[in-house]
C-alpha cells in the first residue's frame, strides 16, 4: 500500500518521515489546499472542521459491505469476509440502523453522564494508587504506570471481567486497532485478522465464564439480553464485548498521555492549570482538541454525496480527519495550533466524532482524563520528562508508546 502513493506534497501521506511525531503541518497543508481530497488510493480525505462535522452528522453508512471495489479495498478483502471467526464488522461501530440502534441501546444506560459520575470515587482511588507507586519509583513510564492501567482496569471492572492474561489482551488489542487506519501491506492486514480471531475467542471464553459467574456488571447484562430472545445473537455479543474492551482503553490512554505531553511542552499552561484547578474539565477538552487521541473516523457513501464543491461517488470510503478539524484556524481562530487550557470554545472539539456514532464512552473518558491529569499535576510539582518520548507509530490512535517521566526534582 505504501508503494502505491506517488510522492506528491499535496497528498495525505502518513508514511512520510516525521508524520508520527507531528502530523499537524501536513493536515494544515491539506486544509489549505485540498480540504476534500480525492485520494489516488480510492478513499477521500476530509480535513476542515465544518466539512468533518457536516459529514459525520449526515447519516452516511459505516458498513464495509457498501464499499465499491477499488484500489483501497483491503477492508473488503481482509476484514469484510462474512462469517469469519473474528468480531470485526459486527460491532455497533460498523453497523447501520436498525442494527446500530438496537446494539447501541443495549449499553447506553451504563455510559450516561450520571452513571459514569458514580464511578468517580473508584477512578480516584485507582489514580491515587498509581500515583503512590510512581512516587515510590521516582522515575517511571507514564503510559505503563498510569495512562494505560487506569482505563484498562475501569473498563475491565465495568464489564466484570475475571482476572485474565492482560498482557496478551493488550498486545492483541494494539494490533486490532490498526484495522482503523490505512494498512501498510498484506502481512499487516493478516496480523489484524489473526488478532481479531484470537480476541474474539478470548471474549467467548470470558463470556462462558460469566454465564457461570453472573454479577451486577455490563457483561452479565449483555448475556441476559442475548438470552432473552432476538435482541442480540451470540456473534454480536462477542463483537460488542471486544469493541467495549478495546475502545474502553486504547483511546483514553492517549488522552492522558497526549495531555500530559502537551502540558510538559507548554509550562505556562501547566502553571495555569496548577494555579486554577477549576480549569480541569476545560483543560481536558483542550487536550482532546490539541492532540486528538483518535485522529480519524470513517463513513461510507451509498449514493453520490456532495461536500463543498466535490461530488463523492457512491460506495466510497471517506476519512474524516478529527485531528485536523480540531486544529482548523477557520473555526478555532489563528491560535488553533496553540495549547490554551482556558480556551473558551475547546468543548466544540470533534474528538468523539458526531452524529449517530458519537462516542458512547465520552463521559467516561472525560472523567478518567480529568481525575488522572489533575491529580497527577497537583501531586507532583516537579513532574518532568526523564528521557525521550517515543510515539506509537499509529496513524489513527495517536499516542506515546514510551513516556519516561520523573516525579521528583533531580
Ligand atoms: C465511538 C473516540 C473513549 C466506546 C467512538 C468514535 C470516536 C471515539 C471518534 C467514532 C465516532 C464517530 O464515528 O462519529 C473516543 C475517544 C476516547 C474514547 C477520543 C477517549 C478519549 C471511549 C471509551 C469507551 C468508548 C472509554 C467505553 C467503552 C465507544 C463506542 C463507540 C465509540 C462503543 C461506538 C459508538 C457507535 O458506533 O454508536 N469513540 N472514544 N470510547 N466509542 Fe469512543
Amino acid at each position: 500500500m505504501t508503494d502505491l502513493i506517488e510522492p506528491d506534497a499535496l497528498l495525505f501521506n502518513p508514511f512520510v518521515p516525521g508524520f508520527f511525531e507531528d502530523p499537524y503541518p501536513q493536515y494544515k497543508m491539506l486544509r489549505d489546499n485540498d480540504p476534500v481530497q480525492n485520494h489516488p488510493l480510492g478513499f477521500w480525505f476530509v480535513s476542515r472542521f465544518d466539512d468533518v462535522s457536516t459529514l459525520l452528522k449526515a447519516g452516511l453508512s459505516v458498513e464495509v459491505a457498501n464499499l465499491a471495489p477499488g484500489p483501497f479495498n483491503q477492508q473488503i478483502e481482509y476484514f469484510g469476509t462474512e462469517g469469519n471467526a473474528g468480531a470485526l464488522n459486527l460491532s455497533m461501530l460498523d453497523r447501520d440502523p436498525p442494527d446500530h440502534t438496537r446494539l447501541r441501546s443495549l449499553v447506553t444506560k451504563v455510559f450516561t453522564r450520571r452513571a459514569v459520575a458514580a464511578l468517580e470515587p473508584r477512578i480516584t482511588a485507582l489514580v491515587d494508587g498509581a500515583l503512590d507507586e510512581m512516587a515510590e519509583k521516582g522515575s517511571c513510564d507514564l503510559v505503563e504506570e498510569l495512562a494505560f492501567p487506569l482505563p484498562f482496569e475501569v473498563i475491565s471492572e465495568m464489564l466484570g471481567m475475571p482476572p485474565t492474561d492482560h498482557a496478551r489482551i493488550r498486545q492483541l488489542s494494539g494490533t486490532l486497532v490498526r484495522s482503523l487506519e490505512i494498512v501498510a501491506d498484506e502481512e499487516a492486514a493478516r496480523a489484524i485478522m489473526d488478532a481479531d480471531i484470537e480476541l474474539a475467542s478470548i471474549a467467548r471464553e470470558l463470556i462462558e465464564w460469566k454465564r457461570k459467574n453472573p454479577g451486577d456488571d455490563l457483561l452479565t447484562a449483555l448475556i441476559t439480553a442475548e438470552h432473552e430472545g432476538q435482541v442480540l445473537n451470540s456473534d454480536e455479543l462477542v463483537a460488542q464485548v471486544v469493541l467495549l474492551y478495546v475502545a474502553g482503553h486504547e483511546t483514553t490512554v492517549n488522552l492522558i498521555a497526549n495531555g500530559v505531553n502537551a502540558l510538559l511542552r507548554n509550562p505556562d499552561q501547566l502553571a495555569l492549570l496548577r494555579a486554577k484547578p477549576e480549569l480541569a474539565a476545560n483543560a481536558v477538552e483542550e487536550f482532546l482538541r490539541y492532540d486528538s487521541p483518535v485522529q480519524q473516523t470513517r463513513r461510507i457513501t451509498t449514493e453520490p454525496y456532495v461536500l463543498r464543491d466535490k461530488e463523492i461517488p457512491a460506495g466510497t470510503f471517506v476519512l474524516a480527519c478529527l485531528g485536523s478539524a480540531n486544529r482548523d484556524e477557520r473555526f478555532f481562530g489563528p491560535d488553533a495550533g496553540e495549547l490554551r487550557v482556558d480556551r473558551p470554545d475547546a468543548r466544540a472539539q470533534v474528538s468523539f466524532g458526531a452524529g449517530p456514532h458519537h462516542c458512547l464512552g465520552a463521559a467516561l473518558a472525560r472523567l478518567e482524563g480529568q481525575v488522572a491529569i489533575s491529580r497527577l499535576v497537583q501531586r507532583f510539582p516537579d513532574l518532568g520528562f526523564a528521557g525521550q518520548l517515543e510515539w506509537n507509530g499509529r496513524i489513527n490512535l495517536r499516542g506515546p508508546a514510551k513516556f519516561p517521566v520523573t516525579v521528583h526534582a533531580t
